[in-house]
Parts: structure tokens; sequence; C-alpha cells
């Protein structure tokens, strides 16, 4: 579905002349209907290589190709194809609305956009409204009216509404609470069953990579330390570093 291949970046800080080199030569291949995850602790460049592979940022260095066909980030049809292909739900639910609107209108938007007519935007947004578990009547209600799983369960509408193929998870759960992570993983499990999509799930969290994933790569400063099959890397891990994140991670129950 998509292949990183050879990717660098590095941002320079402002005022001090230092820089971070968020992805180093990070080659990752994301097969179609797998579950890629990507796990590391804090600031190791797990967003950053998200939102590289969805053209919110641009690679310094190397390719990201789409379905065997490389994207060029200059070529606006390169990146609006990648747009409708690849959607991305981020960590924090509260950021993903704009708080002056409805529910409906900001998840309108997208449809609006592709020109859809009124009674088919209407249509989509109930049927996808059924599916993840939120009353299509409370849609008239504003974010803050929305506790942080109704929230979530929403962006992921949102992205859904896209159509796209491959769902870029940039740490879905971890500004929830505990008791409803279980649940968002579960709609994410059954949603990407439904809909036969591919995901690229993020987490610092190995045991929740492990839960959910067939394929993980191991991130740490920027590079991927270790990557295969998600059983090699939870029952054999050849890292050091695969090893210290597992002892620093909670079991799920
Ligand atoms: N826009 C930016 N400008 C400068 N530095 C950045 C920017 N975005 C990320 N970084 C730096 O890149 C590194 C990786 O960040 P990030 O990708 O957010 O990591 P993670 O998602 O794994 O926590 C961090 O050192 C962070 O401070
Ligand atoms: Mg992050």
């Amino acid at each position: 579905m998509l292949e990183l291949k050879d990717i660098s970046k590095t941002f320079k800080k402002k005022g001090t002349g230092l820089s971070v080199q968020a992805a180093k030569h990070v080659s990752l291949n994301i097969p179609e209907q797998s579950i890629v995850g990507l796990v590391g602790e804090s600031g190791c460049g797990k967003s950053t290589l998200s939102r590289m592979v969805v053209g919110l940022e641009k690679a310094d260095s190397g390719t990201i190709a789409l379905k065997g066909k490389n994207i060029d980030y200059r070529n606006p049809r390169d990146l609006s194809h990648l747009r409708k292909s690849v959607q991305i739900v981020f960590q924090d639910p509260n950021t993903t609305f704009n708080p002056r609107r409805t529910l409906l209108a900001s998840l309108e938007e997208g449809l609006v956009n592709k020109g859809m007519g009124k009674t088919d935007r209407l249509k989509k947004v109930r049927d996808l409204t059924d599916i993840i578990g939120i009353s299509y009547a409370n849609l008239e209600k504003y974010p803050h009216q929305f506790s942080g799983g109704q929230k979530q369960r929403l962006s992921i509408a949102r992205a859904l509404l896209m159509e796209p193929e491959l769902l870029v998870l940039d740490e879905p759960v971890s500004s929830l609470d505990v008791s409803v992570q279980a649940q968002i993983i579960n709609l994410l499990m059954d949603l990407r069953k439904e809909f036969g999509l591919t995901y690229l799930f993020i987490s610092h969290d190995l045991h929740l990579v492990g839960y959910v994933s067939t394929l993980i790569a191991v991130m740490k400063s920027g590079e991927i330390v270790e990557q295969g099959d998600a059983e090699q890397i939870l029952f054999e891990p050849k890292h050091s570093y695969t090893k210290q994140l597992f002892a620093s991670s909670p079991i799920i129950h």
C-alpha cells in the first residue's frame, strides 16, 4: 500500500543553531490490509513520520510510494491522490474539531469540498455515525458537549468519510481514559474488517502495539532499530531497546 524508502528529516531549532534529526534513513513497508505498529518513546520521531506519510510535512530526502507510484510532493495531483487515499487520526481529539461549528458541519466539510450534494452527504454521515456508535441527532451539538472518547469516535468517522484505504492512527487512545481505550481499539479493529482498511498504528506502548499489529517497527531517535512480524518482535525481540520498551509498558488486560 505504502512504502517509505530512506526517509530523512532534520529540524533546525530556532535561534539555537542546533538541529534534531527526527528521521534518519527510515525505510518502512506497509502492505495492503496489514496493521503496521510503529512504536518508540516520546520524541523519537513517530509523529514527524506520520505527518510525512499524509503529506503534511515534506521529507528532506528519500521517497514515499503509494501503491507502487512515487509521490512527488511538489505535484498537486500527487498530493491530492495521497490525501484521498490516506487519512490521519491525531492523538488529541480536542484539537480535531472547530469549537464553533456543530459536529455535523465539521463532518460534512470534506464531502462539501468534494462537491457531494446535501442529500448524499447527510446519508453518508448518518450511515457512518451509526457504525461508530454516535446518534445522528447529537451531531447538532458542539465539540465541548462530547466526551473525549466520543470525540475520538467522531475523529475516526471524519477520516473514514473520505473513504481512505490507509488510516494513520497517531497515538489514537493515548489521551483517553483507560476505561475508554479498549472500546476505541475494538471499534478500530471492527472498522478495519468492515472497510478492508490498512492501518499505520502509532503508539509509545509496545504492549498495545503488540495487541493490534501484524507487523511492528521499533523507532529510537529517528531510526527504525528493528522491524518484523509482530510475533517475532513480541516473543524474540533482538534489539536491546525493544526489550527495554517492554519493561516500560504496562500490560493490558
Ligand atoms: N516542527 C518542528 N520544529 C522543530 N522540531 C520539531 C518539529 N516537529 C518535531 N520536532 C522535533 O522532532 C523530534 C521528534 O518529534 P515527534 O515526531 O513529535 O516525536 P514523537 O511523535 O515520537 O513524540 C523531537 O525532538 C521534536 O522536538
Ligand atoms: Mg507524537
